[in-house]
């Protein structure tokens, strides 16, 4: 009763950021992302009768607050198999878990997968994306292929992700560029909670909707400049109402301002590339394929660059034949 399973990561171009049911994870709306190819998850679920309690260890490291998230979200697992059976879960990321690169997506994305396949669950790729969705919002995202949409839905049955095109659908490439590796001091989860304090909360619900069709358009139709103007100033809209939400939520270091600035002026220079950021300090520089070589000689020369990851649009979790134990 043992599986391995490998999720992306995914970012996203028009986020989820507010709930409309706090229990289920519901998302006030929806959203469009992309799975990104190099941060990943790899996770082994293993059931059996010889573990007295969850065993989790990610990263080689056991934290009592995410075994506690693992073991809800396993239970969740359990009921639809009708077992009590506990597990040993071993969990790698390919990248800095929470520093804003969605370490939580492709975690539970992983998760999901490995411990429904270790109990030879048969479930459809809409109840995995549902599930995924209840452990961490943005992790139904990470189920399907390439180019994703997550519909809000009202109820939990009718809020998951599908692929709006596989990965193969355009060579757009995220280059991450990680700041530095301290870890955030306010979660997702957490910060979630107070977007609704922000008065510009509600302004962001009145055009959502017309975002998230403009998104799916520029994706279609492989426009960039379209999408990476919207991406953007999605970015900086959803930094504006967790600025402005009380406590305020500040995710920025000074390299992370010093790193937009320069952004602005590769752009201005002629450069095209624009960013896109999560709840944490490191940014996604989105490119087109043609654009990745220069990019990559100007990061070389700055010196709060600490490490950086080139992602292509990747499939969505998937299972694996190499255990983690
Ligand atoms: O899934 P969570 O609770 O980690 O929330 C993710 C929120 C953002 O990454 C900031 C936005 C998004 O849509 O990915």
């Amino acid at each position: 009763m043992k599986a391995t399973a490998i999720a992306p990561s995914n970012i996203a171009f028009v986020k989820y950021w507010g709930k409309s049911n706090e229990a289920l994870r519901l998302p006030a709306n929806g959203s469009i992302s992309m799975n990104l190819s190099g941060l990943y998850t790899i996770t082994t679920v293993e059931f059996s009768s010889s573990y007295p309690t969850d065993d989790v260890v990610i990263d080689g490291v056991v934290h009592d607050k995410a075994t506690a998230r693992v073991s809800k979200h396993l239970d969740r697992i359990r009921a639809i198999a009708k077992t009590n059976l506990r597990a040993k879960v071993v969990s790698k990321n390919s990248f800095p878990s929470s520093t804003g690169l969605s370490s939580s997506a492709s975690g539970f994305a992983a998760l999901t997968k490995a411990a429904v396949d270790a109990l030879s669950l048969n479930l459809s790729e809409q109840e995995l994306s549902i599930l995924a969705r209840q452990g961490s919002g943005s992790a139904a995202r990470s189920i399907p292929d390439g180019f994703v949409e997550w519909v809000k839905g009202s109820t939990s049955d009718s809020s998951y992700a599908y692929s709006l095109y596989p990965s193969e659908h355009w060579k757009l490439h995220d280059v991450v560029v990680i700041v530095s590796d301290e870890k955030k001091s306010v979660s997702s989860e957490e910060g979630q909670i107070l977007a609704e304090t922000s008065v510009f909360y509600e302004a962001r619900m009145n055009y959502i909707e017309q975002k998230l069709s403009e998104a799916k358009e520029a994706v279609k139709k492989k426009d960039f400049e379209r999408l990476g103007v919207l991406a953007e100033r999605e970015a900086f809209e959803m930094h504006a109402i967790m600025l402005t939400s009380w406590p305020p939520l500040v995710y920025w270091t000074e390299a992370t301002i010093v790193f937009i600035k320069q952004i602005h002026a590769w752009r201005k220079q002629g450069l095209p590339v624009y960013l896109t950021l999560n709840t944490g300090q490191d940014i996604h520089v989105l490119c087109e394929e043609q654009t990745v070589n220069r990019l990559q000689t100007f990061l070389r020369d700055l010196p709060y660059v600490k490490q950086i990851s080139i992602n292509t649009p990747s499939v969505g979790a998937r299972q694996s034949n190499t255990h983690l134990f």
